[in-house]
């Protein structure tokens, strides 16, 4: 089956196309240099540039796939959660093109999106991976930190999440406050590396073990009145080690409660995805908690396709229409709110 996805959820233009897992292209067009000097995404100015770039986008996923759209089984299209303005843009494009080239539409889960990231194929058919249930899933980007129990594909329970900003939220915001560039999270990661992550103590968020839910805006708060009196020559200082402390303790948060979920939930298979799962330091960290319950840990293969992509929204897409679980074109709406 041929799948065209198309993801405009934030502030990425996005087009992929699949044949069933097999990765034909995926094109990104990041928005970031828009957003930059307004410190986060600007809603307006997100759904301008998608309306702006989204059918060339879509124009060169098809030739880089070397596939023509009447040769497409399905458009697959992110319905939610993000943005209602910007997933406007997918959704109406996706709509236009089912009507005009009667083509089958699903309106698709962005987080399924990514929790499904971890079984794309390259074009060549590798990685192979196969489902190992259940499974349980950490997705952590700059709109969610959900931890999921995987039964089978389609069905998925949410056993922990965060009650007030998500991961990559919380590493966006300490950038800003240590004046540097948007998105945050790599910014931080690259100074991290270098840096001294027992220069700051910060406190640990939830720490009652029965609790599998995070919570970053106390961390960030801890950190805002540690540093809030310091000249800027002091932070410029510290920098890599301001950076270092605030990243272990989004790490330390993130993977203590992970396990204890993974404790709690006996799972087969470990999976990570999201934005904030390219961090080499959280992968790395990953590798030595499979390690330690000696469990399968799968992580996209690929760099872009932990962050926002429309290869994944195609194979969610893919395994939703396999259930027969098609949208209408007249119908299909964004749910800007939308649960798994
Ligand atoms: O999945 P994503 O592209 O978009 C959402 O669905 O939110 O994730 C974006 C988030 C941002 O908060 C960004 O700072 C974070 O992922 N991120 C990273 C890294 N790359 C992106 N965080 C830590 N280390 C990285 N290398
Ligand atoms: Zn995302």
């Amino acid at each position: 089956m041929y799948i065209l996805g198309i993801e405009t959820s934030c502030d990425d233009t996005c087009a992929a196309l699949l044949k069933d897992s097999q990765i034909l292209s995926n094109i990104i067009s990041s928005q970031i240099d828009l957003h930059k000097k307004w410190g986060g995404v600007v809603p307006d100015i997100a759904k301008r540039a998608h309306q702006d770039r989204i059918f060339p986008v879509i124009e060169t996923a098809l030739k880089r796939a070397k596939i023509k759209i009447t040769d497409i089984d399905l458009i697959a299209v992110t319905k939610g959660p993000g943005l209602a303005i910007a997933l406007s843009v997918g959704v109406n494009t996706a709509k236009e093109l089912a009507l005009k080239y009667y083509k089958n539409i699903v309106g698709v889960n962005h987080i399924e999106g990514h929790l499904l990231a971890n079984f794309l194929m390259s074009g060549r058919g590798k990685p192979i991976r196969p489902f190992i249930f259940p499974s349980l899933a950490l997705t952590v980007s700059g709109g969610h930190t959900k931890i999921i129990l995987i039964n089978k594909i389609g069905d998925y329970k949410v056993v922990g999440e965060t009650l007030d900003d998500a991961a990559g939220e919380a590493l966006d915001k300490s950038a800003k406050l240590l004046g540097l560039g948007y998105p945050g999270g790599p910014v931080i990661e690259r100074l991290a590396e270098k840096g001294d992550s027992a220069f700051l103590k910060l406190p640990t968020p939830i720490a009652d073990k029965k609790i599998l839910d995070y919570s970053f805006s106390g961390l960030k708060t801890a950190f805002y009145y540690q540093i809030k009196d310091w000249p800027k020559t002091k932070i410029n200082r510290h920098l890599v080690d301001l950076a270092a402390s605030f990243q272990k303790a989004v790490f330390d948060t993130l993977i203590r409660k992970y396990s204890l979920a993974i404790e709690k939930y006996q799972p087969k298979c470990l999976l990570i995805s999201g934005g904030v799962a390219a961090n080499k330091d959280l992968r790395k960290r990953a590798r030595n908690l499979a390690k330690k319950y000696k469990l399968p840990l799968y992580l996209p293969f690929k760099k872009e396709l932990n962050t926002d992509n429309a290869a994944m929204i195609a194979l969610a897409g893919y395994y939703q229409a396999k259930r027969g679980d098609l949208d209408s074109p007249y119908t299909l709406d964004t749910d800007s709110r939308a649960e798994l």
